[in-house]
């Protein structure tokens, strides 16, 4: 099969092109990756290297625009049988500093690939969604495929307005278009803006940690390869038009993620900083994946407390890699955000 995947050179994009590489010797791969702040080839130079660049490579790297409707029209047209969507402005506090580059890559953006499915008879189309298009939980219950669609920040707006878009296409036009929302991702390569990898980062430089509001939101956390195993799943055995949700079971307040983080490096408490609350903060999210387990037949494989130590020690091994990204644009964003706070 190939398959083309957008966004391949972010977290999970490229986390899934190693995974499905290996564990599909019979898939090839095109991503296509606009390289934003967030796109990133040296998440994939091993890939890079083992697979070359000959006619008989699996892995082939597009620079481009998801929104460049020519260009992706000629790369689906060379025998493209699946495309896979992870390419998106993908971070909730940049979406409220400017929501515009949000509604253009995730909704037009969406909108020039299904259009190109369409038009090249894809048999595959998957929209990498967020359990974020559902808003916020009260301290019970949890999201199912079913639950009203509420999005509270410009980021979840722009994605649900993606999963409506691509909805009516399955409706429309019959376009074989599946949809999964998951829950957080943690693990190596996470551009160190989200949670996770900006405490770990912050820690192991002796910086302030800035935890927003009283610290008490809650997330549930998945190791990003269960995600990819998940993805692999609906993309070979899902059912067309069908939403999947994709959860780590394991719901953490921020403060407990950052104690777990701070204990992992031996750094002191001392670290927290209480900041300002994000707007519109969602109090809590938890995934119900009844559904993919019982009809796909996934599992999770990882358990949390091993993949934070492994992920707390990537980052420890990685200073160079996070040293460069957390350098350039992302310096400015920080003082923009934190500065003031
Ligand atoms: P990321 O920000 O790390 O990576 C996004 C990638 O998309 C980057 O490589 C970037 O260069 C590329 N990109 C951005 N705009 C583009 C454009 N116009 N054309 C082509 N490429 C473009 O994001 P991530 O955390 O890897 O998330 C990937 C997808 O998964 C997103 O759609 C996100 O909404 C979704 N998701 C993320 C999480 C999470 O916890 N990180 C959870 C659920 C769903
Ligand atoms: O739920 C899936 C979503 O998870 C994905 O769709 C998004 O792409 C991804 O960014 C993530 O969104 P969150 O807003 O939940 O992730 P983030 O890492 O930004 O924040 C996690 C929690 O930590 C949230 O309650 C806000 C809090 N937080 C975050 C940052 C960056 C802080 O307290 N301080 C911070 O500096």
């Amino acid at each position: 099969m190939k398959i083309l995947i957008t966004g391949g050179a972010g977290f999970i994009g490229s986390n899934f092109i190693r995974y499905i590489l290996k564990t599909h010797p019979d898939h090839r791969v095109v991503n296509l990756d606009a390289l934003t702040y967030a796109g990133n080839l040296e998440n994939l130079r091993a890939v890079a290297e083992a697979e070359g660049g000959g006619p008989r490579a699996r892995y082939q790297f597009v620079k481009g625009d998801i929104r460049e409707v020519k260009l992706v029209d000629r790369i689906v047209a060379d025998g493209v049988e699946a495309i896979i969507n992870f390419a998106a402005e993908s971070h909730v506090d940049r979406s409220i500093d400017n929501a515009g580059i949000f509604i253009e890559t995730n909704v037009l953006g969406t909108q020039v690939l299904l259009d190109a499915a369409l038009r090249h008879q894809v048999q595959r189309y998957v929209q990498i969604s967020t359990d974020e298009v559902y808003g916020s939980l009260g301290p019970t219950g949890k999201f199912t495929e079913s639950t009203p669609i509420a999005p509270n920040s410009p980021y979840s707006a722009s994605k649900a307005g993606a999963d409506l878009l691509v909805r009516s296409y399955y409706e429309t036009f019959k376009l074989p278009a599946l949809i999964t929302r998951c829950s957080n991702n943690y693990g190596p390569y996470q551009f160190p803006e989200k949670l996770i990898p900006l405490f770990i980062t912050n820690a192991l430089s002796d910086q302030h940690l800035p935890l927003y509001g009283d610290g008490l939101n809650v997330r549930d956390w998945i190791h990003v390869e269960d995600h990819c195993a998940a993805i692999d799943c609906v993309l070979h055995r899902g059912t067309p038009g069908e939403v999947y949700n994709i959860g780590g079971n394991c719901e953490k307040t921020n403060r407990e993620i950052t104690r777990i983080i701070l204990q992992e490096l031996d750094k002191p408490e001392s670290l927290i900083r209480f900041v300002k609350d994000r707007p519109g903060h969602d109090r809590r999210y938890a995934i119900d994946s009844t559904k993919i387990m019982r009809e796909l037949g996934w599992a999770q494989n990882y358990n949390f407390q091993t993949g934070m130590q492994e992920t707390v020690t990537w980052y420890s091994h990685n200073r160079e890699w996070w040293t460069r990204v957390k350098s350039g644009e992302y310096r400015d964003f920080y003082q923009r955000w934190y500065g003031n706070r």
